[in-house]
C-alpha cells in the first residue's frame, strides 16, 4: 500500500482496515436535494449532456463535499451511460425517469462493444478533473450498474416495480439473454478498468434490482456476472478495491460475497444489522440507514444511526444510507447526520 492509500480513511476501510469512526459517503450524494445542483442542472439541455460535459460534471461531483465533511466523492454520471454508449436510445424524461427503446434479440447483435470506452471518454475526463481537485484524504469512487440491473432497463425500457419484462426475457430468450449479459460484463470490465486508470480509487457495482429473483436466477443473473466483472477488472488492475451493492440479496448475501470476492458489501436498509453475522468476520460492510429516516430527521434518525455504528463496530464499516438519498431530503438533516457519524 502506498502512502497516499493509507491517508484515505474510506479507501483504507474498503481494504479491510477498521477506523475508530466510520468514514462516510451518501449514495446519490450529488443531486436534486441540493439547490446548487438544481441551479447547475439548468445549464445542460439534457441529463445525459450534464453527464457528458466534464466541466459541469466535475462541479456537480464536488458540490456535496463543499457542503459536508464527506470522506469520498462519487463520480457524477449514471448507470445508463453504458446502454447509451452501446448505441441503444436512452432518454431521461424529467419527473418520470429513464426511457429506453426496449432491446430485441436482433438489437443485441447491433450493440457496439468497441464504442463503449471511446464514447465514455468525457466521463473519464470528469474523473481526472475530480481527482485533481480532490483533497488527498478523500477517496474517489467510480461506479457502474451491474449487468442484471442495467439489463432490466434495456429490456423493459424503463424502471418497473417487479422487473417482469427482464425476468421473462431471461427465461424465454435464453440465448439472446446470455449474449446481452456477455456484452454487459465485457463493457463493464473495460469501463471500470478505464475508470481506475483515470483516477478512481475504488468502484461500486450498483445491483439495485437484485431483489425479485429466485435463488437460481439470482445465482445466474447477479452472482455470476458480478463475479466475472470483479475477476476481469482485477486481471488488469491487481487487487482493485470493489464495493458490491446487491440490493435485496437478503439470504443470498453470503453466497454473493464468497463468489464475487468484493472487498466491501453494501447493505440495503431492509437488511437487519445481524445480517452481517452471516458474512465472514473481517469482511467490511457499508450502510445502511433508511433514506426516509434522513428525510424525517430528528431523534429517530439519530437513534438508528447510532445503532448502525454500534452494530457494525466489530468489522470494517463505511457509513452510508441503505439506498440513494431522495430529493425531498432537508439539507440540515444531512448536516446533522454527518456531524453525528463524525462524533460531533
Ligand atoms: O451518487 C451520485 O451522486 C452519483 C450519481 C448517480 C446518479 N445515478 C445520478 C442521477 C449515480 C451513482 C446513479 C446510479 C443509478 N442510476 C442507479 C443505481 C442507484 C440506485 O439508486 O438504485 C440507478 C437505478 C440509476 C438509473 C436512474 N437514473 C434512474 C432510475 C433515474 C431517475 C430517478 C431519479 O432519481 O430521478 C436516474 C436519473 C438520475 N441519475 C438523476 C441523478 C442526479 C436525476 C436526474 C436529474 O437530475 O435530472
Amino acid at each position: 500500500m502506498t502512502e497516499t492509500t493509507v491517508a484515505k480513511p474510506l479507501l483504507a476501510t474498503v481494504l479491510g482496515e477498521r477506523q475508530a469512526r466510520p468514514p462516510m459517503w451518501i449514495m446519490r450524494q450529488a443531486g436534486r436535494y441540493l439547490p446548487e445542483y438544481r441551479e447547475l442542472r439548468t445549464k445542460a439541455k439534457t441529463f445525459l449532456d450534464l453527464c457528458y460535459t466534464p466541466e459541469l460534471a466535475i462541479e456537480v461531483t464536488m458540490q456535496p463535499l463543499r457542503r459536508f465533511d464527506l470522506d469520498a466523492a462519487i463520480l457524477f454520471s449514471d448507470i445508463l451511460v453504458i446502454p447509451d454508449a452501446l448505441g441503444q436510445t436512452v432518454r431521461f424524461v424529467t419527473g418520470e425517469g429513464p426511457r429506453l427503446e426496449p432491446i430485441t434479440p436482433e438489437g443485441i447483435d447491433r450493440l457496439a462493444l468497441d464504442e463503449v470506452v471511446p464514447r465514455l471518454t468525457p466521463v473519464l475526463e470528469t474523473l481526472k478533473g475530480v481527482k485533481a481537485a480532490l483533497a488527498p484524504d478523500k477517496t474517489l469512487i467510480g461506479f457502474c450498474g451491474s449487468p442484471w440491473t442495467v439489463a432490466t432497463y434495456m429490456i423493459g425500457g424503463k424502471g418497473s416495480p417487479d422487473q417482469a419484462a427482464a425476468r421473462l426475457f431471461a427465461l424465454r430468450e435464453l440465448e439472446a439473454f446470455a449474449r446481452l449479459m456477455d456484452v454487459l460484463v465485457a463493457a463493464s470490465i473495460e469501463y471500470l478498468v478505464a475508470q481506475f486508470r483515470a483516477g478512481a480509487d475504488v468502484v461500486q457495482l450498483f445491483e439495485s434490482w437484485a431483489l425479485n429473483l429466485d435463488e437460481v436466477a439470482f445465482a445466474a443473473n447477479v452472482i455470476e456476472p458480478n463475479r466475472r466483472i470483479v475477476e476481469g477488472v482485477r486481471a488488469q488492475i491487481p487487487n482493485a478495491p470493489i464495493i458490491g451493492f446487491p440490493r435485496g440479496a437478503a439470504a443470498m448475501l453470503p453466497a454473493y460475497a464468497a463468489a464475487t470476492k468484493v472487498n466491501l458489501i453494501g447493505l440495503d436498509y431492509a437488511s437487519p444489522i445481524s445480517v452481517a453475522d452471516t458474512l465472514p468476520s473481517g469482511l467490511g460492510v457499508q450502510g445502511n440507514l433508511d433514506p426516509l429516516r434522513l428525510v424525517a430527521g430528528g431523534a429517530q434518525m439519530e437513534r438508528r444511526a447510532e445503532e448502525i455504528i454500534e452494530g457494525f463496530s466489530n468489522r470494517p464499516h463505511v457509513f452510508n444510507l441503505g439506498h440513494g438519498i431522495v430529493p425531498e431530503t432537508p439539507i440540515d438533516h444531512v448536516a446533522r447526520l454527518v456531524d453525528l457519524v463524525k462524533g460531533r
